[in-house]
């Protein structure tokens, strides 16, 4: 892996070239959000027509600042772009943020070639251009024009995509999702996906690496490292362009090729990549990676107390391939003792709809603490007699008086408003929770699954390494 690329999350020191004095204009808001989240290494504005912005001394020239620059984000117009890589490759920098756009994504492939021709030069990486920025929390590093107060976590998010990504960066703010990386790539005229995968699969932060993809530059090498990442960390991936129109979008928007669909989805299946249907699906998911320990066992119990919501959980595991096995014997046992006569003791067990608060919590509890239980999936519904706060304080308390989780525990919370406040407060809590069954399933499926596709590729792997 190349050494610089760790730069890129862990620079000593920035400089901004396109610091700029006016708020609301990108270069500004740049420094803005890397002195404002908390950046603890040196920080150089770079603007030969200003002295000083926030406060810092500005400087004419990367080369100008005489002190080690690690990291230089460029925010110039497109034809400043060439020069400026030089003068910060001359000056030692290790990698280029580019954010300009006007390069390959409009036709303009020269200018992106010369630019990376000359980083080459210096040995200097690029990320981008045509990106918002990189975020990286553990070292409080916000260098990039979306919202500030990201919320630290597992997930590493990659994405192709300018605005949708920044758009989703300020989602997962709202949806208390915790990032340790976003990372926009843009027209990957030099970093690309792998690279990336390559550091993120050591980073001890970093539990489910996320890619919003348009299109790939180096396919093999894609599907090879991936194959190698998936052994230490899930990846889930939102393929965009799957249909022929959205492959023209495409095209037009960061320059990639989107590639048939078939091959693509020939090539996740052979690297172990988590596919999602859509963005939701692939937040939904990463969240539960970053937070939960994974199966134990194929022994999944459901315990709901609406009936409804166990037939959809039912269907939804099914097609994702999890078929529901018989809840252990010792578990009906205790559970019985827990529940009205008229209780359905099948999996999913359905607790009905008159059991209380305290009621679905102590089955909950019994089903996650009986050691023949691999994994729980619990499907509540908004009751006039149980409140929904109110069982996700007890469940929250009583999980701590645990010590945690050593399984994984995926919620489906659904009813009115008070069921969102719940929602809020057991995510925060590190218990992922959905507003519906089928997200809630669709992710459990996504836990095992991945269990399944590692155990598949580690072996692959050990074959072939036997291979004479
Ligand atoms: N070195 C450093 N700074 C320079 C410079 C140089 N050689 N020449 C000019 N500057 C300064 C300018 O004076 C200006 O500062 P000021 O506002 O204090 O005067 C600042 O750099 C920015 O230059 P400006 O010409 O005003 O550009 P801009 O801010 O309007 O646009 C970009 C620059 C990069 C933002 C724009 O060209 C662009 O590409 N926008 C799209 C970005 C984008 O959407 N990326 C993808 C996201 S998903």
């Amino acid at each position: 892996m190349d050494t610089n690329i760790k730069c890129l999350f862990n620079p000593k020191s920035i400089a901004v070239v396109g610091a700029s004095r006016t708020p609301g204009k990108i270069g500004y808001e740049i420094l803005s959000n890397i002195l404002g989240y908390g950046y603890g290494g040196k920080v150089y504005p770079v603007n030969p027509n200003a002295t000083e912005i926030l406060g810092l001394r500005c400087y004419p020239s990367v080369s100008a600042i005489k002190e080690e620059v690690d990291m230089v984000i460029i925010s110039v117009p497109a034809k400043l772009v060439p020069e400026a890589i030089e003068d910060a490759g001359n000056a030692g920098a290790k990698v280029a943020v580019v954010i300009s756009s006007g390069f390959k994504e409009v036709g303009n492939k020269d200018l992106e070639d010369e630019v990376v021709m000359r980083a080459r030069k210096y040995g200097m990486r690029i990320l981008g251009p045509n990106i918002f920025g990189i975020v990286y929390t553990p070292t409080r590093l916000n260098a990039s024009f979306g919202p500030r107060n990201v919320i630290p976590g597992g997930i590493a998010f990659i994405t192709q995509s300018g605005a949708l990504g920044i758009a989703l960066m300020g989602m997962t703010i709202v949806e208390r999702i915790g990032v340790s990386s976003i990372i926009s790539v843009g027209n990957k005229s030099d970093i690309d996906d792998a690279d990336l995968l390559e550091y993120l699969a050591e980073d001890p932060h970093t539990k489910v690496i996320l890619i919003y993809l348009e299109g790939v530059n180096d396919g093999r090498r894609f599907i090879k490292v991936a194959s190698e990442v998936i052994t230490k960390k899930p990846i889930v991936v939102v393929k965009a362009g799957r249909t022929e129109v959205g492959a023209k979008a495409v095209a037009s928007h960061t320059g990639s090729l989107a590639g048939n669909v078939v091959v693509y989805s020939v090539a996740f299946k052979q690297s172990g990549i988590l596919p999602a249907h859509n963005v939701e699906e692939a937040f939904d998911w990463s969240r539960a990676f970053s937070c939960l320990p994974l199966p134990k066992n194929q022994n999944l119990v459901v315990v709901t107390n609406g009936g409804g919501a166990g037939v959809l959980i039912t269907d939804t595991l099914a097609e994702y391939g999890i078929n529901l096995p018989s809840p252990p014997k010792s578990l009906m046992d205790d559970i019985r003792k827990l529940v009205p006569p008229f209780a359905s003791l099948a999996n999913p067990i359905d607790v009905t709809g008159m059991i209380s608060n305290e009621g679905y919590v102590n089955a909950l509890l019994k089903t996650l603490e009986n050691p023949e239980v691999g994994a729980v999936l619990g499907a509540y519904c908004q009751t006039a007699v149980t409140d929904p706060t109110i069982i996700a304080g007890l469940l929250i308390s009583r999980i701590r008086e645990m010590g945690g989780l050593n399984k994984p525990l995926v919620l489906a919370f659904i009813g009115g408003e008070e069921t969102y406040m719940a929602i809020r407060r057991l995510n925060d809590f590190g218990i992922p929770t959905y507003p519906m069954p089928e997200r809630a399933a669709a992710t459990m499926a996504a836990l095992y699954n991945y269990v399944k596709i590692r155990e598949g590729v580690i072996t692959r792997i050990s074959k072939l390494s036997k291979k004479p």
